[in-house]
């Protein structure tokens, strides 16, 4: 099919000779990391970073579709963008527009067919092929979930040499040199999922579960360390259901690719996410109490704390299991932060199932959590059924979000007076100051110079603030290596 959009008007230069893309990123950090791969891709094809979509040949969504409206709200930045593509016409120049991510993969076609500006849609498992179909020309979909892993086809890490939206700025040698500089990252190390809980696209926008190889990762975490990088965030779906090809025959379990990351020398701290509780094996448990670097935070998604709706998710545990799988960790590690997801409202949950979660949060006491209200995707099984009446998820969400916050408060109010490694990652909001992570990551403020962005400092929290902890430097600041 051709291109309505770029086929009339002035002859537009070939795409190659104009390259500056904008990337939009929506949804999960699986998608910043996409985003940033997705870069990598393009920055290997001659691209820069385009500082504006205005400013763009090549405006890039990379979409998330895990909640409501997800669709509608891509089509509504793609009218926004259509008007820009239509003046940068005007000025004789040809704008692409590309939509990535899990929307592009649930809708695929139907977004060529809704939105005539759009040029290419390109599914997580393909993004690979994002500059072969952009180079043909035509308007495309790639939504297949190919034999060979977009893994295989990636540049070597740390090709990248733009910057994208809301990156952190970087200190200017690391500019000068074209290397982003961060102080954490994250890297993907597992990919779908396999569990198909009644509410959740991912077994459908994500496909199958797929474990990188661990020499991969090992590779790319040496990589992202020799740049810099202290913090390596572990992503995947379904994290600790990892289970890559290790170097001899036989897969690796988490636990064990965490033993030999915590071997690379300038990796100091490590943390993945999101793990399902089914899969926090014994192993993973006791990487816990012998691991020095993986840090004392765990994101373990509980949805509810009723039964009969926990059954109903086809979550395959029930509110005893969760709790003695708390119970174990915090045994093996006594300082161990906790979050969750929490889902109000699923079908055909009453007042009693939601008074069930609260009761669970209560007794979990978490660090920190995310509550959404239900909303059906369709294409999964709940989609169909009797829907809780919107008025009544309202509500239930800002009792549950109220209870969180209290709990929240409570875990920061005990870091007063403590003294703790933090690591500085960017600069906070007023002059003078830098942010950093604790390593239950809380975000802590603290009176530093941007020299020190990057470094591992001792500070202690004289303040507790709503949302995050402020400190001072404890002793004579580190210099950054
Ligand atoms: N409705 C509401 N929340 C959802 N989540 C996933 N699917 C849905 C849905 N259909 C939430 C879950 C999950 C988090 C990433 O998003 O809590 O853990
Ligand atoms: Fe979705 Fe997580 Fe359930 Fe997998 S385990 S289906 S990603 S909620």
């Amino acid at each position: 099919m051709s291109n309505p959009e770029t086929t009339q008007g002035k002859a537009a230069p070939e795409l190659s000779e104009a390259r500056k893309v904008y990337i939009k990123t929506y949804g999960c950090q699986m998608n910043v990391y996409d985003s940033e791969r997705m870069a990598d891709i393009l920055a290997a094809e001659g691209y820069k970073s385009a500082e504006t979509p205005e400013d763009a040949d090549l405006v890039l969504l990379n979409t998330c579709h895990i909640r409501e409206k997800a669709a509608e709200k891509v089509y509504s930045e793609i009218g926004r963008l259509r008007a820009l593509k239509a003046r940068a016409r005007g000025d004789g120049r040809a704008m692409k527009i590309a939509v990535a991510g899990c929307v592009a993969q649930a809708e695929g076609a139907e977004i060529l067919k809704r939105a005539q500006s759009v040029d290419v849609v390109v599914g997580p498992q393909s993004y690979h092929r994002l500059p072969a179909l952009l180079k043909a020309g035509k308007r495309a979909v790639e939504t297949e979930f190919p034999a060979e892993s977009k893994f295989d086809h990636m540049p070597e890490p740390g090709f990248r040499n733009m910057r994208l939206p809301g990156d952190r700025p970087q200190p200017l040698l690391q500019q000068q040199a074209g290397l982003p500089r961060h102080a954490a990252a994250f890297l993907t190390v597992q990919e779908g999922c396999d569990k198909f809980c009644t509410f959740c696209v991912v077994p459908y926008t994500r496909g199958a579960e797929f474990s990188r190889p661990v020499a991969r990762i090992v590779e790319e975490a040496e990589a992202l360390a020799a740049r810099g990088v202290k913090d390596v965030m572990l992503l995947g779906q379904n994290v600790n259901a990892y289970h890559g090809a290790g170097p001899a025959a036989g897969a690796w379990p988490l636990a064990r690719l965490l033993a030999r990351l915590s071997e690379i020398s300038g990796i100091e701290r490590l943390r993945y996410t999101t793990s399902h509780p089914r899969d926090m094996s014994d192993d993973l448990i006791a990487a816990h109490r012998d691991l020095p670097k993986l840090m004392p935070y765990l994101h373990l998604p509980a949805q509810s704390g009723s039964d009969r709706i926990l059954a109903l998710m086809n979550r395959r545990h029930d509110r005893n299991f969760y709790l003695r799988l708390v119970e174990r960790l915090r045994r093996a590690r006594p300082d161990l932060a906790l979050s969750g997801d929490f889902i109000v409202g699923f079908p055909g949950e009453t007042e009693a199932d939601f008074s069930a979660t609260l009761d669970l949060v209560r007794a979990v006491g978490y660090a920190q959590a995310y509550s959404f209200k239900y909303s059906p995707r369709p294409g999964t099984p709940a989609a169909g059924e009797a829907q809780v009446p919107d008025a009544v998820k309202a509500e239930r969400l800002q009792r549950l979000q109220a209870l969180l916050d209290e709990g929240q408060a409570a875990f920061n109010a005990k870091m007063l007076g403590r003294e703790f490694d933090l690591l500085l990652e960017k600069p906070g909001k007023r002059p003078g100051q830098l942010v950093g992570r604790s390593p239950w990551l809380q975000a802590v403020h603290v009176d530093a110079p941007e020299s020190l962005i990057g470094a591992m400092v001792k500070v202690a929290v004289d303040r507790i603030g709503s949302n995050s902890l402020f400190g001072a430097l404890v002793d004579p600041p580190r210099a950054v290596a």
